[in-house]
């Protein structure tokens, strides 16, 4: 039945909707003790040099291995500012709370949930001396094998736009300044400083720009720039974007800082709107004398010192600061749980696998490294080092308790042993020792727990390395008691690459995942010819305090495929398998493709077809692809699931609690299906990487293209089913108003989240996707228990960017309501006038 609606716009819901209502809402609520200071009179009693230092990071005389350093202005009680990263807890040098991957925060659907993952971030970031956070990231997944997408809130504007709204207001709440990054069009990591990101203005809009507008009336304290240009302009020097719209349109009234090393200039940058650069004070240190030499009006670094002070003053940091609260680490890692329990997904469940029964733990094979080392986190700034975490396979034996046989094999060797002294011929050389500074022959590097080298040391190893056999070895450097390096401390380098370093920031080749010893785990698979002597270099400078441990490791090719027939063995008769399988996502670099990694594919292929009974659970930060999908029985995709990862990932396989997550990202079927397959699209051509696919961004472009997914947008199954019914649309606040009854008709609890999707006019002035996310809600019901859901589309989901303002879509218009962007239940016309 079509229903005639006429969301005809007030002029609140015109200005609602046209952006200019972030006036009211840009001073969101944050708890304030501290009396308001006149900002201007402070600025009139700052000097032109203060003002410079209040622009641009500096040296921390007292760092707490924090990012970011901001020098303040004592006399005046302007305070020093620290800043931390970032998107999945506080990162600094002291442990702190790893929480889910925001990925994993995301496939909650949950805003109330986005909102109280900040107020984690917030009171611990205030509790370990920081003042300024480096999150949340909202940047679009537009690429499924980018390197950040874990540390994001998936492919839709919508769903990123409540999840960061929640977010922030969470963060602070708890009195820590929020900075929503990367803006703008920040989507892979190749080329990430240089890459010119060709995207028109409508896509912008539509897709890109939503989740930073939504940021910013959730009031926002800080905005930072991306690292890419954005039609051939710096982000960080982007005045369309800086000022045009962060500015004029949303009225920003926070700062803006570069991301790290993204400032290209210094009067050019500021002038457009970038306030203060970060790290350091590269280009803005030279400020003053711009403005001395009259190149520079000193009103222009005014109003960006103004920016940041206005934001002080807000947060109660000016005139004496505020009292910073006690850490809560077991209130952090009550909500981690809750989290990692909440956005898990059930991909698929054949059989009713999942949960497993208590039959099913009296022999349970468990297969995967990462069953054993939890994967935490992702890489990169985003990573959190916390107190402790245990393994799932602990986590699994606690929970299943006397009476169940639960056994384990790696199937993928990421260890490997020691690479033996008849393939090595080495020398070994200790720097600034007073005796054993010249060099001696050495057999193996393999200076672990008892043998580990003495604390502060610094040795080199170099030689050949000459395989038996030829083949691809996985060559490992491993270690632990390096001394802190953006670069790492100990490093391999075979035919004068460094192939393998450990503990480096970004790239590196560290991998997450430690080994059984807690080592760090770093290197390369390369081809070796037998009996073909390479040179090779082993390079460790240790920290004082902490033994240096060092390893030479190797899995060569028997040793793999002894690994896989190892676990297809252990998998036959038993009464299930389990396979932890596993991607790394990380800054500063994209997945070389969308495959799992390090040979998965076969081990799980090869556990499968010895066990009828096999579930899968994914550890990845975004899609891969599952050439078993077939194969096995269930599915549980866990993210990169925090410090409580694992006890929230036994708890869900045993039933103890029921995996309420749904796909914030389209899995595809095929690596030619995604949207950026294309060259042009990503990485770029010519340092250019052109947008062409407009709109069509993630389950959008696998919708009007009539891809089938591997697993679609918004899927997600629970340990029970549910019914739709009773679906009425009507108009409410120049949006809709959606309601219809869900049901819970299995005999567990469940939650379900409905989601609510928008067709477009027949004959659309724009090409548009045949289906846009609209609203959506989060239900636990009991069994038999029947609910009536209401959900609100914003009066902006039915309009589309056009000659520069929004545009209602007029015309017929579906709404469908369903379990996933495929799993369409309920559907209704209306007329849009
Ligand atoms: C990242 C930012 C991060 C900053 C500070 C940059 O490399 O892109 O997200 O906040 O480093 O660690």
């Amino acid at each position: 039945m079509a229903e005639a609606l006429n969301p005809s716009l007030t002029r609140r819901d015109a200005a609602r909707l046209l952006g200019a209502a972030a006036v009211a809402a840009a001073v969101a609520p944050v708890r304030r003790t501290a009396r308001r200071v006149d900002v201007d009179a402070l600025l009139r009693q700052l000097t032109l040099e203060e003002k410079v230092s209040l622009l641009h990071g500096a040296t921390d005389p007292a760092s707490k291995g924090q990012a970011g350093y901001v020098p303040g202005v004592p006399r005046l009680g302007i305070p020093e500012l620290r800043l931390a990263d970032g998107p999945a807890g506080v990162r600094v040098t002291a442990s702190a709370t790893a929480l889910p991957a925001p990925v994993a925060l995301a496939s909650t659907f949950a805003p109330d949930l986005a909102r109280r993952f900040g107020a984690v971030i917030g009171r611990e970031g205030r509790a370990l001396g920081m003042d300024v956070l480096l999150s949340p990231m909202t940047n679009i997944v537009r690429v499924p094998q980018a390197g950040r997408n874990f540390e994001t809130l998936g492919e839709d504007p919508l769903l990123a736009a409540a999840l960061v709204a929640g977010e922030i207001r969470g963060i602070q709440g708890e009195g820590l300044i929020a900075t929503v990054k990367h803006y703008a069009a920040n989507n892979f990591e190749n080329a990430r400083q240089t890459i010119d990101v060709k995207v028109d203005e409508r896509t912008l809009r539509e897709i890109y720009l939503p989740a930073f507008e939504a940021a910013v009336q959730a009031g926002a304290g800080a905005v930072m720039a991306a690292y890419n240009h954005v039609n051939g302009v710096y982000a960080a020097e982007h005045p369309h974007l800086l000022t045009g719209i962060l500015r004029d349109e949303w009225h920003f009234g926070g700062w803006v800082m570069s991301d790290w090393y993204a400032t290209h200039s210094g009067a050019p940058a500021l002038t457009a709107g970038m306030d203060m650069e970060m790290p350091f004070g590269v280009n803005y240190g030279g400020l003053a004398a711009a403005v001395s030499s009259g190149q520079l009006a000193e009103s222009v670094v005014d109003t960006a010192v103004r920016r940041v002070l206005v934001q002080l003053d807000r947060f109660g940091l000016l005139g004496g600061g505020r009292p910073r609260p006690s850490p809560d680490p077991a209130g952090g890692a009550r909500t981690a749980k809750e989290i990692a329990l909440a956005g898990a997904v059930l991909l698929r469940n054949e059989r009713d696998l999942l949960p497993l029964r208590r039959a099913d733990l009296a022999d349970l094979v468990v297969i995967g490294p990462t069953a054993a080392s939890p994967l935490v986190g992702g890489g990169g700034s985003a990573r959190v080092i916390p107190a402790s975490a245990q393994s799932p396979l602990a986590a699994l034996r606690r929970q299943a308790g006397p009476g169940s046989r639960i056994r384990w094999a790696t199937g993928v060797d990421l260890e490997g042993v020691p690479v033996p002294d008849s393939a090595l011929v080495l020398q070994r050389t200790q720097q600034g020792a007073q005796q054993g500074g010249a060099p001696q022959a050495a057999a193996q590097v393999d200076h672990t727990g008892a043998d580990a080298l003495p604390a502060g040391s610094s040795w080199t190893w170099t030689g050949t390395l000459t395989a038996p056999e030829t083949g691809d070895y996985d060559l490992r450097i491993q270690g632990a008691g390096g001394v802190p390096s953006f670069n790492g401390s100990i490093s391999l380098t075979l035919d004068g690459v460094r192939i393998g370093s450990v503990g480096a920031l970004i790239g590196g080749n560290s991998s997450l995942i430690a080994t059984s010893g807690g080592l760090t785990n770093a290197g390369a698979t390369v081809r070796l010819e037998a009996g073909v002597a390479k040179p090779v270099t082993v390079a460790a400078t240790g920290v004082a305090g902490t033994p240096l441990q060092v390893r030479l490791a190797w899995v060569t090719p028997r040793r793999r495929q002894e690994a896989l027939r190892e676990a297809a063995a252990l998998a036959k008769g038993a009464r299930a398998a389990l396979v932890f399988a596993f991607n790394e996502g990380t800054e500063g670099a994209d997945r070389p493709a969308l495959a799992l990694p390090n040979g998965q594919d076969p081990v799980i292929g090869a556990v499968a077809a010895a066990n009828a009974r096999t579930a899968v659970v994914l550890n990845t930060g975004d899609p891969v692809l599952m050439p078993w999908v077939g194969g096995v029985c269930s599915i549980l995709q866990m993210w990169y699931p925090g410090q409580e990862g694992a006890d929230a990932t036994a708890t869900l396989l045993l039933g103890g609690a029921v995996p309420g997550g749904k796909l914030p990202v389209t899995f595809p079927r095929r690596a030619e299906d995604v949207p950026t397959a294309q060259p042009e699209r990503y990485p770029g051509v010519g340092g250019v990487a052109d947008y062409s696919e407009g709109v069509l961004v993630g389950y959008r472009h696998y919708d009007a293209h009539g891809i089938e997914p591997l697993f679609p947008f918004g899927h997600g199954l629970s340990y029970t089913r549910f019914q739709y019914g009773g679906l009425s649309v009507r108009a409410a606040g120049g949006g809709l108003s959606v309601s219809f009854t869900v049901a819970n008709t299995g005999r567990r609890a469940g939650i379900e989240v409905p989601q609510v999707y928008l067709g477009p006019p027949p004959g659309p002035p724009v090409p548009m996707p045949p289906r846009a996310l609209a609203g959506f809600a989060r239900v636990r019901l009991s069994p038999g228990e029947r609910r009536l859901v209401t959900v609100t589309v914003p009066p902006r989901a039915l309009h589309y960017w056009s000659d520069g303002r929004w545009t209602l879509a007029r015309g017929r218009r579906t709404v469908h309501v369903g379990s996933s962007s495929r799993d369409l239940r309920l559907r209704q016309e209306v007329t849009v006038r």
